[in-house]
């Protein structure tokens, strides 16, 4: 599908249906954008008498002037923001696809809250590719139904001047929402596609593609260089586990970022096992490590200025005869041994590897992301991703990035009072607390006994990682979560008034 972009008035660009906003007003849709299509009266009352109200993500196909026209709601104008603008271009590019449309005009939206058009048009970007997405490569499609796609969307200014920043503002878009969608192939795939093996594959792909290194160290070596706590998790399975670490180095970075993924290709619990109800979601407890992936490749195609390391630990997690059991002690990587209570507790143990991996990097910011605990589901649901830091610096960016890329995070407290409760008598430390209380950040205090002297921050997206529903831009599934974050935090780093390291 391809992107372009054009000034003029809306409604004469030729070929493509115009998708004209709506807000919603107190009579019927209160205004139109752009400001160039209010001035149609007769567009105006087609729409009212349409019964078209101007509901967030409501949208209508009507005919006018020979022509087909989309109207896609805003909701109330006093709400707009560039989350909204997402969301509009997903709802209108899957009304398009829907209704049969295979081209669309897309105004880029301008108003004082939305900032400068070439943010507008990474949003609308964003919302069209993210939106149209679909996981469909394990299914026969009805020839009518494949028939049905959008092949063109132009994006509309109404200056001249701001074609050629939004053009850029396109590229960008395209290859954040080419990331998120690899993110999302990679975790809406089975597990008996996606494996260990199929990750590390994958990662080998993006870095011949993309000129990044890529090492790979399988099950048999970790298990020779001491990386218990992965091999631990790993030796019930018969898939070897495959620790990834990826870099793009461009000459003269201006900073390093070490980013550590949770690569869990499925998460039976492994002897502590699960009850089946559901279980075939814990195909996604990789989530963490695709985001990583798609970080990854983002990073090296826009360029960025950074030093960017993307450390996975990928293994199964499986009941056999040679799995780890309740009361094992493993030795990881850092030489701390563990008592793992509950073999079901596995993120934490492969995660406690990365991070300690992570040392020699001496990177200005480390960031793990981790389908982590069902806690984090129940505290925060599939809005917010939670956070858990000591580093307030690295906490605000989280923050600000979060409210910008709409990947919104919670902040969790990591106080010293929580990790009183994982000491073991037999090992240093032991994977699961007695009483169950504070799931999420007692992972976390683990988590930190290995992340010592890094500026670090913990983000568990086991609520966020997976949609049980179809949003404007997020079809049920895979959501592909952290990817957006994570580049925009790269990329405000030298700005951020936060600065000072
Ligand atoms: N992958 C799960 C966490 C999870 C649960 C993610 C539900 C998404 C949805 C993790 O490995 C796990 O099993 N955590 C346990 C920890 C417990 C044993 C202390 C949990 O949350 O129940
Ligand atoms: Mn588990
Ligand atoms: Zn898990």
């Amino acid at each position: 599908m391809r992107i372009q972009v054009t000034s003029g008035q809306l409604a004469q660009i030729r070929g493509g249906a115009p998708v004209f906003a709506a807000f919603e007003g107190e009579q019927k849709p209160e205004r139109l954008l752009p400001a160039s299509s209010a001035r149609d009266k007769a567009l105006g009352k087609l729409i009212a008498e349409s019964g078209f109200r101007g509901a967030l993500n409501e949208a209508t196909l009507l005919p006018h002037r020979g022509k087909w026209v989309l109207v896609v709601g805003l909701g109330k104008f006093k709400d707009l923001s560039l989350e909204r603008v997402r969301q509009f271009a997903g709802t209108a590019a899957k009304a398009a696809r829907a209704r049969g449309q295979k081209a669309i005009n897309l105004p880029v939206l301008s108003d004082r809250v939305l900032g400068s058009s070439a943010i507008v048009a990474q949003a609308l970007t964003e919302g069209v590719l993210l939106g149209l997405y679909r996981y469909d490569q394990l299914k026969k499609i009805p020839k009518h139904e494949q028939s049905r796609k959008v092949e063109s969307v132009t994006l509309v200014t109404e200056r001249g001047g701001d074609v050629a920043p939004a053009k850029r503002a396109v590229e960008k878009g395209t290859i954040l929402a080419g990331s998120v969608s690899l993110a999302r192939d990679l975790i809406n795939g089975p597990a008996n596609i996606v494996t260990p093996t199929y990750l590390a594959n994958a990662a080998r792909a993006i870095a011949r593609e993309y000129r990044l290194s890529c090492k790979v160290t399988p099950f048999a070596q970790l298990k020779r260089q001491g990386f218990g706590g992965i091999v631990g998790v790993a030796q019930g399975s018969s898939q070897p586990a495959q620790f990834i670490v990826m870099e793009y180095k461009p000459s003269r970075a201006k900073a390093t970022f070490a980013f550590c993924g949770k690569g869990i290709t499925f998460d039976s619990g492994g002897i502590s096992i699960k009850p089946s109800l559901k279980m075939e979601l814990m195909k996604y407890d990789m989530s963490g490590a695709a985001a990583v992936l798609g970080i990854m490749r983002a990073s090296a195609a826009l360029k960025l200025p950074y030093h960017v390391v993307g450390i996975i630990a990928a293994t199964e997690n499986l009941p056999s005869g040679t799995a780890q059991k309740p009361g094992d002690v493993m030795k990881t990587l850092s030489g701390k041994t563990v008592e793992v209570i509950n073999t079901d507790a596995e993120g934490r143990l492969v995660l406690s590897d990365c991070l300690h991996y992570a040392k020699r990097f001496k990177a200005d910011a480390v960031v793990d992301l981790a389908t982590l605990t069902g806690a984090c589901v129940v505290a925060l649901g599939a809005e917010a991703i939670g956070l858990m830091t000591k580093d307030e610096r690295l906490a605000a960016r989280l923050n600000q990035s979060g409210k910008t890329t709409y990947e919104r995070v919670w902040r969790l407290p990591l106080w010293d009072e929580y990790g009183a409760q994982i000491k073991s008598d037999v090992a240093d430390l032991k994977n699961v607390t007695d009483t169950g209380q504070a799931g999420t950040i007692t992972a976390a205090k683990f988590l930190e006994e290995f992340a010592e002297g890094l500026p670090w921050a913990h983000l568990d997206i086991a609520g966020t990682a997976w949609a049980d529903r179809d949003k404007p831009y997020v079809p049920r599934g895979a959501v592909g979560i952290g990817v957006r974050l994570l580049i925009n935090l790269m990329e405000n780093w030298s700005s951020a008034k936060t600065n000072g390291r």
